[in-house]
């Protein structure tokens, strides 16, 4: 017999999420066989998961569910309760006698529920406990309870309480859609031939060059001032990017991915910065174009956002219906078309003719502002957009000369998408030895990068790569507008004591 993990996990292989009464009853055996035997000698109660609960297609003897009440109405005949696990954005009901009743239970409190599921007369659910025992696991105090029952709380309020607000219903539904997006972006890879790499934490590059670094010390006071040393004997910063690792094991495995905690120590006051991220990198070998990386992109964009749709549709909904009303169609929409490319020169010209006025001119050999990004993107109707070909003292020193001028434009590529700006970052690398090492030499990193350098002297091909912003992913797939609402905890201010 399959224990309720077994169960549960055959429930996850299942597409459809409906245990079948042959499935239910070969997994949970002799609940009904044994239902009149006095209790002690019956086998214990099978334990299902909300979801497996609600998903059940025929009514089953002897169950237990756990869960937290996330509400409670006493009539004069009937007690009826909804009881939540986090397996699912719906919660269960459970249909009890009046006498059940106790001062322990109440909302917010961690109760386990034995008795019978039954099919449900009320046409909005399919399934509902009838109780024959309620036990109160932990109390809850209602009164310094921060969620209040039958309340909407927005996410700015739930925001102050990190330790607290996985038990809404916003952020239960987003943690579940973070958790099936993660795996998502990682099937994508596997099942285009990526190898999955564990890039370094602790690294003593700075790939991206903007100086936005943590470093890290030992706290050991004493340590630190005898002996003035680091504590690896050189700088050590925590990463900014996992690309220049990538780049090593690409000379191997041709196709790699990694999908890690980045640090920038950038203003994370704002709606789209976080000090701690998510980034999902990717890097191609024997790769020569930079619309082989786009493609890349737009694929992975693509796939991960239906699968994510099709694998929550409910808590998507939850966002699509109360957060962004109106970021479902566009979403749509955007699926089924291709995303629009503009140069750089075509960038800058679409923002000199603009009316608008922009607090940053725009001008040739300028970064392109948020303020730009969000005017380019409406000027091509609120669509992702690619913008190729950077000047070349604007980006990073691993960038591909275009050699369309003395170091005038590199073959980088940013994604622009609508309410958010740049999602995704990525470019050729410089393959070529005497390019990449006079580069490095005018900016006197090349004793830093010699181990980069090697890697274009031992079989060195024409690789390319991006990243994206995972949260920034998030945001946009479900039209959130502060970044700080996609992260499982808030970070400082608010989160300091966790
Ligand atoms: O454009 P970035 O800086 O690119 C790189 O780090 C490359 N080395 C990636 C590569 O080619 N392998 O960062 C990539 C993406 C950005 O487009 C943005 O979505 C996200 O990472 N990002 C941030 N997200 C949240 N908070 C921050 N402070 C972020 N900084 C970058
Ligand atoms: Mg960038």
């Amino acid at each position: 017999m399959l224990g309720a993990r077994g169960g549960w996990r055959a429930l996850r292989r299942c597409p459809s999420s409906i245990v079948s009464s042959s499935s239910f009853s070969s997994s949970f055996s002799s609940f009904s066989s044994s239902s009149s035997l006095p209790r002690e000698q019956r086998a214990p109660a099978a334990r299902l998961r909300v979801r497996q609960a609600l998903g059940a297609r025929e009514a089953a003897g002897e169950v237990q569910v756990q869960g937290w009440v996330r509400s409670i109405r006493s009539q004069k005949e009937v007690l009826f309760l909804h009881i939540n696990d986090g397996s699912s954005l719906e919660s269960l009901q459970v249909v009890a006698d009046p006498s059940m009743e106790s001062r322990d239970l109440t909302f917010g409190s961690a109760v386990e529920v034995r008795g019978k599921l039954v099919k449900s007369p009320h046409k909005m659910q399919n399934m509902e406990l009838k109780a024959e025992s309620i036990r109160v696991v932990g109390p809850c105090d209602t009164l310094s309870f921060p969620l209040k029952a039958k309340e909407r709380h927005p996410l700015e309020y739930v925001r102050q309480f990190p330790h607290l607000r996985c038990r809404s219903n916003a952020l239960g539904a987003l943690l579940r859609i973070r958790s099936e997006a993660t795996a998502a972006i990682h099937s994508f890879f596997q099942d285009h031939g990526y190898v999955h790499i564990h890039t370094p934490i602790i690294t003593s590059n700075d790939c991206e060059g903007a100086g936005e670094l943590f470093q890290i010390e030992t706290s050991n006071e004493t340590q630190k001032s005898a002996e003035k040393n680091h504590f690896f004997n050189v700088p050590a910063f925590l990463t900014v990017s996992g690309q220049l690792h990538l780049e090593v094991m690409a000379g191997a495995f041709t196709h790699v991915f990694t999908f890690g905690p980045t640090f920038r120590a950038e203003n994370s006051q704002s709606r789209r910065h976080l000090a701690e991220f998510y980034m999902v990198e990717a890097e191609l070998s024997f790769t020569e174009s930079l619309q082989d990386i786009m493609q890349v992109m737009e694929d992975l964009f693509k796939t991960a956002t239906s699968t994510v749709f099709s694998r929550c549709p409910r808590d998507v909904e939850l966002f699509h219906k109360y957060v962004a009303p109106a970021q479902k169609g566009r979403l749509e929409q955007m699926l089924k078309n291709k995303f629009v490319t503009i140069s750089y020169n075509e960038a800058v010209e679409i923002l000199k003719q603009a009316s608008q006025t922009f607090a940053f001119k725009p001008e040739w050999g300028c970064d392109l502002q948020t303020e730009h990004e969000k005017y380019l993107v409406q000027h091509c109707g609120e669509v992702p957009v690619f913008v190729i070909n950077y000047p070349y003292d604007l980006k990073p020193f691993y960038m591909r000369d275009n050699e369309d001028g003395p170091q005038r434009t590199v073959a980088a590529v940013d994604l622009l998408v609508p309410g958010i700006g740049e999602l995704c970052g990525g470019s050729l690398r410089e393959e070529r030895l005497p390019f990449l090492q006079s580069r490095l030499q005018r900016l006197g990193l090349a004793d830093t990068y010699q181990w980069y350098l090697d890697l274009r002297k031992f079989g060195s091909v024409p690789h390319g790569g991006f990243g994206m912003g995972f949260e920034r992913y998030l945001q946009y797939i479900l039209g959130v507008d502060n970044i700080k609402d996609v992260i499982p905890f808030p970070r400082f201010p608010h989160s300091c004591l966790l």
